[in-house]
């Protein structure tokens, strides 16, 4: 009997595993784990988004299967949504489908229009479902770096050189997840050109449309005039409304794309339960200070932990959107790779984090540290990571020597 399936020889095991394990032992051992390793909203939902789901789910015609693309009047929300924040507008009927959360989406999307073989450029590091939902489908995925700069179209140009077959999809995810990395409406409008001349799809995940902090907001690539040729963007209710567990998502733009992912989804599913998807058009439609609020308290973590690790001595740029710091390991921990110094940081300060590796081979040099516990928590975190590289000091003098006298 075949046990040694194709599909999931194609899947490592699950990086973080290994730090997960240990986080687990750590817990049952009794100790306090400050945990900033997951990307999952630690507060609750608004209450106004709540109350439409209690009130909706009161009426039994709302217990029926539901709509696979998602219910009219929440298409409908999506495309206010896109009108009023990007000026872009979109066809309820046929540029937008609700998904079950933005990661369902793009890997229904990754199946739907992949063939075994295909070509697909992937940033590295990223998101994992951004390579691996084509991986599933049975590609190739080329890696391209994630820096929205010269060498990204320069590896853009290469990958459509030396690519065989030619590569027939790209992903981009700005504010990007893990580096936070922000993109202008240039960029994506020469990324545009450049696939729209090499006939390649564009899928653009902006999960972090809406999470952002002293910048003006993220732009949707869709605003590009000439995008939706050939482009969709997946947008997402789990960080904008800290609705990560209803599993509501959105993908707009490109009507072929959108109608191959709407057939694909009604062999699959019968959309998000109706009272989720009410709820969900309460959100895009009622007031927005619930997400002002939550973008604040983001922001105010955010300065309390860089702030507080400079102070402790370790350096890490303040992102300017997403939930996401990307910390380089400090130099003098930097041969350990991201595994073995996420482990030493969890068994030392009793802080977890996401090893960069986790989301490609570029990402080993850093950690990911999630905006997921509180302030007081953060503090106490800095505390200790204080006494950890206290603890390690004259290992990490040396190691600044050496790296001053390169
Ligand atoms: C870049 C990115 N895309 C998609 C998702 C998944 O979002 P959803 O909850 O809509 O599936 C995440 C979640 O962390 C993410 O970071």
């Amino acid at each position: 009997m075949e046990k040694d399936f194709h599909r999931i020889r194609r899947l490592p095991p699950y990086v973080f595993a290994e730090v997960n394990a240990m986080k687990a032992r750590a817990r049952a051992d009794g100790q306090d784990i400050i945990d900033f390793g997951m990307g999952n909203p630690d507060q609750p939902t608004p209450q106004h988004i709540v109350n439409k789901l209690t009130e909706t789910v009161q009426d039994p015609r709302t217990h029926r299967y539901s709509n696979s693309r998602g219910i009219p009047g929440l298409r409908k929300a999506v495309a206010a949504y896109y009108e009023r924040r990007f000026d872009v507008s979109i066809d309820p009927e046929s540029e937008t489908i609700v998904t079950l959360g933005s990661k369902e989406g793009l890997a229904n999307l990754a199946s739907a229009i992949t063939s075994p073989g295909d070509v697909i450029l992937v940033p590295n590091p990223s998101y994992p479902i951004h390579p691996f939902g084509f991986i599933i489908a049975g590609a190739s995925v080329r890696n391209v770096p994630v820096t929205p700069d010269k060498s990204f179209m320069e590896a853009l140009e290469r990958a459509v050189v030396h690519s065989v077959p030619k590569p027939t999809a790209l992903v981009l995810n700005f504010p990007n997840n893990p580096t936070a990395e922000l993109v202008d409406l240039d960029f994506y409008a020469q990324v545009v050109d450049f696939c729209r001349h090499h006939e390649i799809w564009i899928l653009s995940d902006l999960a972090y449309a809406e999470i952002y902090f002293d910048i003006t907001p993220p732009p949707s690539i869709l605003q590009v005039p000439g995008a939706r040729d050939i482009a969709v963007e997946f947008t997402s209710m789990s960080k904008t409304y800290n609705m990560p567990g209803w599993r509501i998502g959105f993908c707009s733009g490109n009507r072929t794309l959108i109608g191959a992912l709407t057939r694909i989804k009604s062999y699959l599913d019968y959309g998000a339960f109706t009272p989720v998807q009410v709820a969900a058009t309460a959100a895009l439609n009622g007031p927005q200070d619930c997400v002002d609020d939550i973008r604040a308290l983001y922001k105010e973590r955010r300065d309390v932990l860089i702030d507080g690790l400079a102070a402790a001595g370790w350096q890490v740029p303040s992102p300017t959107a997403t939930m996401f710091a990307w910390a380089p390991i400090p130099p003098a921990f930097q041969h350990l790779g991201s595994i073995e110094f996420s482990k030493l940081l969890l068994a030392e300060a009793q802080v977890a984090v996401a090893p960069g590796i986790g989301f490609g081979e570029h990402g080993d040099g850093h950690v990911r540290i999630g905006l997921v516990e509180n302030v007081h928590r953060t503090r106490q975190a800095i505390r200790n990571i204080k006494s950890f590289l206290g603890k390690y000091q004259d290992v990490i003098e040396k190691a600044d020597k050496q790296t001053a006298t390169h």
